[in-house]
């Protein structure tokens, strides 16, 4: 399937077992995904371009690499989105974190916003866009769709757990946008869940359910 990473690493695999087990509690739950979201943007940032410094060590002067390139802003779809910002950021501490708030009509499974705050520079930047789950992919496609409309082209996005309608949605959608997942699941459900999947991501962060 085009412009689809699925994350193999044995750790993150591990894991994403651990989050989907039903007896796992809210406060290990959101250690994992804090733990994944890590582990995923050691591996969502593997190209980024790197140029040289010269600096001095104890030794001698030299040259050396640093990131270099689009300044990076992490954007989590609010509310299940928030539990991987700190993952990142562990990684990426000097990253702008915009944030998008979206909620899944649970009759129509429509995307419905209610708040959307972003850099100024958006052109200047590189986008990581972090929500738990792809399912239908309305919610991914829209909180994409506010980046590009306010200007922002260079986008990945970053879920745990992805179903094939979403991923088919997004390569339909923003075709230039990469899909980092841990997972492809099997389908949707009736009611829109991912199947196997982990259930509400959000609920089961927040303990609201
Ligand atoms: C969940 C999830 C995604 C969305 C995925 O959020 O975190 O944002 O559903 O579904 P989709 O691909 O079909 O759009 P939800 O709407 O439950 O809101 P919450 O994060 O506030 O719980
Ligand atoms: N949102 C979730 O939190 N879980 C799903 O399986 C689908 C949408």
């Amino acid at each position: 399937m085009a412009n689809v990473h699925i994350l193999n690493h044995p750790l993150i695999q591990h894991k994403i077992t651990l989050i989907r087990d039903n007896s796992t509690g809210a406060k290990e739950f959101r250690e994992l995904v804090d733990e994944l979201a890590l582990l995923m943007t050691y591996e969502v940032t593997r190209d980024l371009p790197l140029g040289e410094v010269e600096i001095h060590t104890p030794i001698k002067r030299t040259r050396s690499n640093v990131i270099s390139g689009k300044k990076l802003t992490v954007v989590p779809i609010l509310r299940a989105g928030l539990g991987m910002v700190d993952g990142v950021l562990k990684l990426i501490p000097a990253a702008k974190v915009g944030h998008v708030g979206l909620y899944r009509d649970p009759e129509t499974l429509e995307p419905v916003e209610y708040y959307c705050k972003l850099p100024k520079d958006l052109e200047e930047r590189e986008f990581i866009v972090v929500d738990p789950m792809l399912a239908t992919g309305g919610s991914a496609s829209a909180a994409i769709s506010f980046i590009k409309q306010r200007g922002g082209t260079n986008i990945k996005f970053v879920c745990l757990v992805a179903a094939p309608e979403g991923v088919d949605k997004m390569a339909k959608d923003h075709p230039d946008v990469d899909i980092y997942t841990a997972s492809l699941d099997e389908k949707l459900n009736e009611d829109g869940y991912i199947v196997p999947g982990l259930g509400d991501a959000g609920d089961r962060l927040y303990g609201t359910k």
